[in-house]
């Protein structure tokens, strides 16, 4: 299978369109050496050329199809090669791109749990409003760990894994939280027999989580903040990563403890990076520790074949 990096940003993309911090500040006026980075968003399909599936639809979508040459190959005086779309979750980074796409001809197939379908039928109605247009042929993925494929794209199989997170600020059950609010998605090339765990937002690394992890060959795992107390520290919010649903990659029970007891054949990858991270820097300390641990950045537009 041939996974493609749409965007690899956290909500707000990098820079943040009203952000001066280091970072942001940095990469506009060329004295941090990053890439910018958009919306978070994976393409993957079974093979170059074949159809494939959009795992969230980013706010950035448009532009992440005009700078992805195979998401549109032009058959047909309309044409896409995004089949269906899988969300992680509910959140404005994940959903929003779905009005982006509304000129399809036919129903968009949008696979999500029945929490987040609650959610974008009502907090969010990106549902209704779609409604107005191609429309959604919705499927709920099943949360009891069977596998499920696509019908437009067979040779992949996906599995889903409740994870720990939070449910959107406007979903209305986001006191109490949902199974299903949010999710991991392990991938797997039914003829290849390969597969990948992607997790964007993972609070903690459960005993099942890790399960997934250590299975797959690659894992695009939650790499939004270096530590727990990262936008505090900065001033720019209240809100500890935890709280935001987000594992911190630094310090004891981070994700690079947890990446580093994964086979020395995995391929590690960290995505939906928030903009105030400093492993954006790639002269930064914390940038050369990562390279150190075996673990890869994810950048827009990059490809991992598996
Ligand atoms: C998150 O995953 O926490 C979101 O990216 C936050 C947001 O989009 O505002
Ligand atoms: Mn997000
Ligand atoms: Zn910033």
């Amino acid at each position: 299978m041939r996974i493609t990096v749409l965007g690899s940003g956290a909500g707000g993309g990098f820079p943040q369109w009203n952000c001066n911090c280091r970072n942001c500040a940095g990469v506009r006026d060329g004295s941090v050496r990053a890439k910018p980075r958009t919306q978070s968003s994976l393409f993957v399909r079974p093979h170059e050329g074949a159809d494939g599936v959009l795992f969230n639809a980013s706010p950035d979508v448009l532009e992440q199809v005009r700078s992805c040459a195979a998401l549109q190959p032009a058959r047909r005086l309309r044409d896409t090669a995004i089949a269906a779309v899988v969300l992680v979750d509910g959140q404005v980074d994940h959903a929003t791109g779905l009005l982006m796409l509304r000129e399809r001809t036919s129903p968009l197939p949008v696979w999500c749990t029945e929490a987040v379908a609650a959610d974008l039928d009502s907090g969010l109605p990106v549902f209704g409003v779609l409604r107005h247009y191609c429309g959604v042929d919705p499927h709920a993925i099943p949360l009891d760990g069977a596998s499920f494929t696509l019908p437009a794209v067979p040779d992949l199989t996906l599995r889903a894994l409740p994870v720990a997170g939070k449910a959107a600020p406007y979903s209305p059950h986001r006191r109490e939280g949902a199974p299903g609010d949010n999710i991991g998605v392990t991938i797997t090339d039914r003829r290849r027999g390969t597969s990948a765990f992607y997790a964007p937002g993972l609070m903690e690394v459960s005993p099942p989580v890790f399960d997934a992890m250590h299975g797959a060959d690659a894992v695009l795992v939650d790499g939004t903040f270096w530590t727990d107390d990262e936008m505090i520290r900065l001033g720019l919010s209240r809100h500890r990563a935890r709280d935001m649903g987000h594992l911190a990659l630094s310090g004891r029970g981070g994700m690079i403890e947890w990446l580093a007891r994964l086979p020395p054949r995995t391929r590690r990858c960290l995505i939906h990076v928030n903009n105030t991270n400093p492993i954006l820097d790639e002269d930064s300390p914390e940038r050369a520790a990562l390279a150190q641990a075996g673990i890869e950045v994810c950048e827009d537009g990059m490809e991992i074949v598996l």
